[in-house]
């Protein structure tokens, strides 16, 4: 690429706060009237269509070559070195109750890998970014994930996704094997912001199968930079297909890798 890498993450963070502006500003005025249904709980507004609009139209002008994975099939892929993939309102369903948090994430790949992360958490104005070989940062500071070792200390998130039937046995068994033995399991709502807190250090772990993979790419690369580990449910490193997605600050992993190999058994086909 001519481009330089640390040059294109300056830019694609400008895209990313001016995509959290336009979501900010519409959800002083935001009608749950205009929210339509994508599959079974899975929700979609003007204003994810509308963030994506302009994160293609300005990633496009960044990257003339590269193509787009996008969540709401604004962008395409034709094969191309280089990708965008992006998801223009991560946590929809916390933007339509009003709820933190949600986020826009932005990641460019080559062939094998994630070269560059933005992930911008509009609520509490965070802006988490990494490229491949450097540091994660928040807002101009480093991030680092923490050093807690002991699942009994573990604070983990959890993932549902929109399978539910393909998914609900295997949740329940593992809140079954977590619940009460780690240091507390949260539901957060938006997959792309909640690995960036694993890379801040505010938890060790997030666990979720079947979602998309602008849902995890820039996340990986953060969690990836700031010290952490992403796996699928037998150990298989970075997932970036979303199938099976298992992050961590690396500390706690091996321990619970044990319990997702013994309950991944219990997943449908989901995707
Ligand atoms: C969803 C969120 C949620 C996760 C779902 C995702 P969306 O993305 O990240 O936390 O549990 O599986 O699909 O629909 O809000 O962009
Ligand atoms: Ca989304």
């Amino acid at each position: 690429m001519e481009t330089d890498l640390y040059k294109l993450a300056e830019a694609v963070k400008t895209v990313a706060m001016e995509a959290g502006s336009l979501l900010r500003r519409e959800r002083q005025t935001f009608d749950r009237g205009c929210v339509e249904q994508k599959a079974a709980h899975d929700y979609v507004s003007y204003v994810d269509k509308a963030s994506e609009r302009l994160i293609v139209t300005r990633l496009h002008d960044l990257l003339p070559e590269a193509g787009f994975v996008t969540e709401e099939g604004t962008g395409v892929f034709g094969g191309e070195e280089y990708c965008w993939v992006v998801d223009p309102l991560d946590g929809t369903s916390n933007y339509i109750h009003d709820n933190a948090p949600y986020c826009v994430s932005i990641a460019l790949r080559d062939r094998t890998e994630v070269l560059l992360g933005v992930v911008y958490e509009c609520c509490r104005d965070e802006l988490f970014w990494a490229c491949k070989g450097g540091k994660a940062f928040l807002n101009g500071k480093e991030i680092h994930v923490s050093d807690v070792s002991v699942l009994d200390q573990a604070f983990i998130e959890l993932g549902f996704p929109y399978k539910a039937g393909d998914y609900r046995e295997f949740a329940l068994q593992l809140i079954r094997s977590l619940y009460g033995h780690v240091g507390g399991l949260r539901l957060m709502g938006a997959a792309a912001a909640e690995l960036c807190y694993i890379a801040a250090g505010r938890f060790e772990a997030r666990i979720e199968a079947f979602i998309g993979p602008w849902d995890i790419a820039a996340g990986h690369i953060i969690l990836k930079q700031a010290g952490g580990r992403m796996t699928d449910f037998s150990g298989n490193p970075d997932p970036l297909d979303a199938r099976e997605v298992f992050a961590s600050n690396g500390r706690v992993h091996e321990e619970i890798l044990q319990l997702l190999k013994t309950h991944k058994g219990l997943l449908g086909q989901g995707l």
